[in-house]
């Protein structure tokens, strides 16, 4: 097996005092890289740093809430001042405030957007710049969410976020690739604060927490399991062996790791001239409208009773 080595690296880890960032930041950690610990709760982020440290990993924290170019800013300088370089960002600080689109306030959307959306905008631009002065390449991990990839109920701000997400990770590997920054999008599914209550899910996470393994069904079928399950994929995309690997959707969670496809047309119909209204009802039913697709995350199946 090739080994991932990312010792001399230097990672930018947004939103990573618990939950999946926390996993990421130790799995890099644990690879050799040094790593600056982001989140808005001061004292996640000082556990997190010291249990890195533990661990005999390098970590410091910086505790500001993404979505701001400042905010951006702070991140890239304190990776540049404490370790003198910045190879990996991994974009993954996030908030829900999930509601129907007829009861979704201003407020609720603006939210999500600033700290999804725009704290991956910024966070990946100050990181570009800095990367291509080193001139030496690098590693934009985004985070994306199957509610991105596939639309999901009561979501309206943190899909449209999510599918940003994926959209961007498509653009800037066009943008960085000649300057060696490979950029992907991970899809993660994970026990977390975030999903916890996720009524399903619920009755297996709290067995999980006494003790007990998640079962295959959950693990295998619906890819779902702990953050540490969802951190190998950072440092492999982090890591020489992924040079090769940008523009791309990796689903990973439980005991599954998964590429998911980008957009395009399936299916096209021709009019000589242009289409009319009614020549596009004409046709619908036996072109285009033949292949409807599906929407939203596929409800989880149970085992049976
Ligand atoms: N848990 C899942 O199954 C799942 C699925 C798909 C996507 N994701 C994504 O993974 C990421 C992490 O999710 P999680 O489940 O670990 O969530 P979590 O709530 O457990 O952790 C998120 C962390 O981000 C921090 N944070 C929030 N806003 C911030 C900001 N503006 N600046 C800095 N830090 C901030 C929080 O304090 C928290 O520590 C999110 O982007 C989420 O959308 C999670």
């Amino acid at each position: 097996m090739p080994s991932i080595d990312l010792t001399g690296k230097a990672a930018v880890v947004t939103g990573s005092g618990r939950g999946l960032g926390l996993a990421y930041a130790h799995a890099l950690a644990a690879h050799g890289a040094s790593v600056v610990v982001n989140d808005v709760d001061e004292a996640v982020a000082e556990a997190a740093v010291k249990s890195i440290a533990e661990a005999g990993g390098k970590a410091v924290a910086e505790v500001v809430p993404v979505g701001t170019a400042e905010a951006a800013e702070r991140l890239v300088n304190r990776a540049v001042e404490e370790f003198g370089r910045l190879d990996v960002l991994v974009t993954n600080a996030g908030i829900l405030r999930d509601k129907v689109l007829w009861k979704m306030t201003d407020e609720d959307f603006d939210a999500v957007i600033t700290t999804h959306l725009k704290g991956t905008f910024t966070c990946a631009r100050a990181a570009a710049v800095r990367m291509r002065e080193q001139g030496e390449g690098g590693s934009l991990i985004l985070v994306g969410s199957p509610a991105g990839q596939r639309g999901n109920f009561g979501q309206t701000n943190y899909a449209a976020a999510k599918a940003g997400i994926a959209a961007m990770a498509r653009t800037w590997s066009m943008e960085l690739g000649r300057a060696g920054i490979t950029v992907n999008a991970i899809v993660p599914v994970a026990a977390t604060a975030m999903t916890e209550t996720i009524p399903a899910f619920a009755p297996y996470i709290e067995a999980m927490r006494g003790g007990e393994p998640l079962p295959d069904f959950l693990r295998k079928g619906e890819g779902f399991g702990t953050p540490e399950d969802c951190a190998a994929l950072v440092p492999f995309l982090a890591s020489e062996a992924a040079r090769g690997v940008t523009g791309q959707c990796v689903g990973i969670g439980g005991d599954k790791v998964a590429l998911w496809s980008h957009p395009q047309e399936i299916r096209a119909a021709y009019a000589d001239g242009g289409w009319t209204p009614a020549a596009l009802a004409d046709a619908w039913p036996t072109s285009v409208g033949a292949e409807l697709q599906s929407v939203g995350i596929p409800a989880p199946k149970f085992p049976e009773a």
